[in-house]
């Protein structure tokens, strides 16, 4: 076959801050999937892209092109609204195991496409994984009958949705190209246009945990996304929240899926519950669902049933007992006074370091490794208290776990709380 373009033609023009032509960005993609474009050139191109960036007839192209290269999901036999939600990836963020089920027992369906670990950021399916017999590969009449019977399905996207994405986002995460704002909007907004959701909340983080650590570069990464979602006819919206401090008490696959449970058994810590009770209104909301108030569904035990339906149907044991490490260490404080701040990303890169992430394409994870939070900031603290207890496999990973925490929080006496609010902006 004789090709219309040469990779490095088309990079060159990238690197040399031209626009490229609608041509160019169909076939690099096509060609990239096919295998004619080399890793080498996409990860070139992905830099010259980060660098030099895109304008939003580039991205929404781009994205359009990722669609192109497989397949679109079909809910056309559920006569339920479908909603979903998509978070661009934090730490401790287990948002979406008490929310699926929630929206369900809401009256809403729930079609979430998942991924796993990205960097320092946990993924949804490494945890739900650590639950005994479940399941992440559906096939898409598995994915239907389980949305159909449980009002909620979260499992892994089929190798047919978006493989351009597929390469792109693994050759991202090693070639330091992940933190790029055309690259991580039409990422995302290409699996879930192509996932056939009719609504689309999404929750962009920012913060030092986030990819972006600017409040006002997330508020342009959530509008680019608003915007591509409301050119395919997905009704979108965006919630851009904190991740300057980890979400809830928990990071870590098992110790996650044990917070939502707490969540879903009407307890919980209260910024998990709040964040979880927002997104589900948005949800209801823009996907015009007219069922149980969340608030309710959390109290009544209906979200919590439908969490085990949903588990039960991908194989899942909702009694089983969750793995646990086999090794403990503890992280103290050295001074007394207010917390007035953690930092995220030093949690997040600990517990990835305890083995709850990947460090290499393909790893296993551990599913007990993780960080337990005993105080978050605005507590007072004394002298010699437990701040966090570390959990892993591997004892030998405890060294460098540590070294990443030093400075994790600043313990002030009489100091101000120094933190993000949950909500930082609001797009739609
Ligand atoms: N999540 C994605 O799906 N893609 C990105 O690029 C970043 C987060």
């Amino acid at each position: 076959m004789i090709e219309d373009f040469s990779a490095v033609e088309v990079i060159a023009a990238k690197r040399d801050r031209n626009e490229l032509s609608d041509a160019q960005i169909d076939w690099v993609i096509s060609a990239y999937t096919r295998g004619v474009v080399a890793d080498e050139q996409m990860s070139a191109l992905a830099m010259a892209i980060l660098l030099n960036g895109m304008n939003s007839r580039e991205i929404s192209r781009w994205t359009n092109a990722m669609i192109n290269s497989g397949e679109r999901m079909n809910w056309s036999a559920i006569t339920r609204p479908t909603a979903d939600k998509h978070s661009t990836g934090g730490v401790g963020d287990k948002i979406t195991l008490p929310l699926a089920p929630l929206v369900a027992a809401c009256g809403g369906a729930v079609p979430q496409l998942s991924g796993r670990g990205l960097a320092h950021t946990g993924g949804t399916l490494d945890k739900l994984e650590s639950i005994p017999g479940w399941r992440a590969d559906l096939s898409n009449e598995e994915m239907l009958k389980v949305l159909q019977d449980c009002g909620a399905v979260i499992c892994a996207a089929g190798a047919g949705l978006a493989p351009a994405d597929k390469k792109l986002y693994a050759l991202r995460d090693v070639t330091a190209t992940v933190e790029a704002i055309p690259l991580i909007a039409s990422s995302i907004m290409s699996k879930k246009i192509a996932e056939g959701t009719s609504s689309l909340v999404l929750d962009v983080k920012t913060g030092s945990g986030a990819f972006m650590h600017d409040p006002a570069q997330a508020a342009i990464l959530a509008r680019t996304m608003v915007e591509l979602g409301r050119n395919a006819g997905v009704k979108t919206r965006a919630l851009v929240t904190a991740m300057d401090v980890p979400l809830g008490l928990t990071v870590g696959n098992a110790l996650e899926v044990r917070e939502s449970v707490e969540v879903l058994a009407g307890g919980g810590p209260s910024d998990v519950v709040e964040l979880t009770l927002l997104l589900a209104r948005e949800m209801i909301e823009l996907a015009g669902i007219s069922g149980k108030d969340p608030e309710v569904a959390l109290k009544d035990g209906s979200a919590m049933d439908a969490w085990r339906k949903m588990i039960s149907a991908q194989g899942g044991n909702p009694d089983a007992a969750l793995p646990v490490a086999r090794e403990k260490n503890q992280y103290f404080a050295t001074e007394a006074g207010r917390m007035v701040s953690m930092d995220a990303l030093k949690v997040g890169v600990a517990a990835w370091r305890l083995g709850a992430g990947r460090s290499r394409q393909g790893e296993k994870v551990q599913a007990g490794a993780g960080i337990e939070l005993h105080a978050k900031p605005g507590d007072d603290i004394k002298a010699g208290q437990l701040l966090m207890t570390l959990h892993t496999d591997e004892p030998e990973r405890f060294p460098r776990a540590l070294e990443a925490l030093v400075g994790s929080v600043s313990i002030v006496a009489g100091g101000e709380v120094n933190r993000l609010p949950l909500v930082v902006e609001r797009i739609q």
